[in-house]
């Protein structure tokens, strides 16, 4: 990766969720792992990668301690005084916290990630990949792994006998076409943008539809190419992902940042 590929991608890391289903009592991305916090693991990887020149984290408004936290974050990584760092306020929903980072891309950025702060393991490799992707003309880029389970598409049903309210399966999709699409998620900046101000059209009930920022892409009509993701990068949701993350970091998976 050379110093001049790096200066033009900015890395946007939304870490504004409240983590409700983890259940921690704080927003997620302040929850400890492995003897920090996942924002750490997260913006650490980011750096590691070698691959920002800009990074802006968008963390939930008025968190102060968070904004504490990537103060701290920013300041020991000043061996790279060209790396430009933004905290923003987050939004209501990760659409919103997206946009208000975007706002914050330099002039000199011509490609955006866009990734999870609950995604703290993503291995170098992962970044790599979205970006060799951009560079080779890809407008829209996402990592993603093939499906190890059967999936099957449902529809509200009621049992005959009694009239209770159940799902019946409406249909099981190419278990081999189908991925399961991770983060960071790579975007030429424009794409980016038009994305964002395609979705501030939508009506409520199709935004909350929209849970990545490919869906925006997809939904204009844009290709998103795919690149391989990897099973480190997983998203920490519930206690059991904490609880697997934990794990990697003291196990004999903890040489993660080799992975390709
Ligand atoms: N996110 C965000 N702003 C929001 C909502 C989510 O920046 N308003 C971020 C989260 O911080 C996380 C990523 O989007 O890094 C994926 O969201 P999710 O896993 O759903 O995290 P939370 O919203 O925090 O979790 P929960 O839905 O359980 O509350
Ligand atoms: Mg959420």
């Amino acid at each position: 990766m050379t110093e001049e590929a790096g200066a033009r991608c900015a890395v946007i890391i939304v870490a504004a969720g409240s983590g409700e289903r983890l259940g921690q009592g704080m927003p997620k991305a302040r929850v400890p792992l492995g003897g920090s916090t996942m924002l750490a693991h997260a913006v650490n990887g980011v750096v590691k990668a070698g691959i920002a020149g800009q990074i802006c984290i968008a963390v939930p408004a008025g968190d102060q301690e968070m904004v504490e936290l990537c103060g701290e974050l920013a300041a020991a990584h000043a061996e790279q005084p060209d790396l430009v760092w933004n905290v923003v306020d987050g939004g209501a929903d990760r659409t919103a916290s997206v946009r208000a980072a975007l706002a914050m891309v330099g002039p000199d950025i011509s490609t955006v990630l866009v990734h999870d702060a609950a995604r703290p393991l993503t291995p170098t490799g992962v970044f790599e990949r979205v970006v060799a992707a951009l560079r080779d003309g890809a407008k829209a880029v996402i990592p993603a792994l093939a499906v190890v389970d059967t999936i099957k598409t449902v529809v509200p049903a009621e049992f005959p006998a009694t009239g209770a309210g159940v799902e019946k399966v409406s249909g099981t999709p190419a278990r081999s076409r189908l991925r399961a699409v991770q983060t960071p998620q790579g975007f030429e900046l424009e794409t980016l943008r038009r994305a964002h101000a395609y979705a501030a059209t939508l009506v409520p009930a199709e935004a909350a539809q929209i849970t990545d920022d490919a869906m925006l892409v997809e939904a204009m009509g844009g290709d998103v190419f795919v690149v391989q993701g990897s099973t480190h990068s997983l998203k920490i949701t519930t206690p059991m992902d904490l609880l697997l993350a934990d794990a990697m970091l003291q196990g004999p998976l903890r040489p993660r940042w080799v992975e390709g």
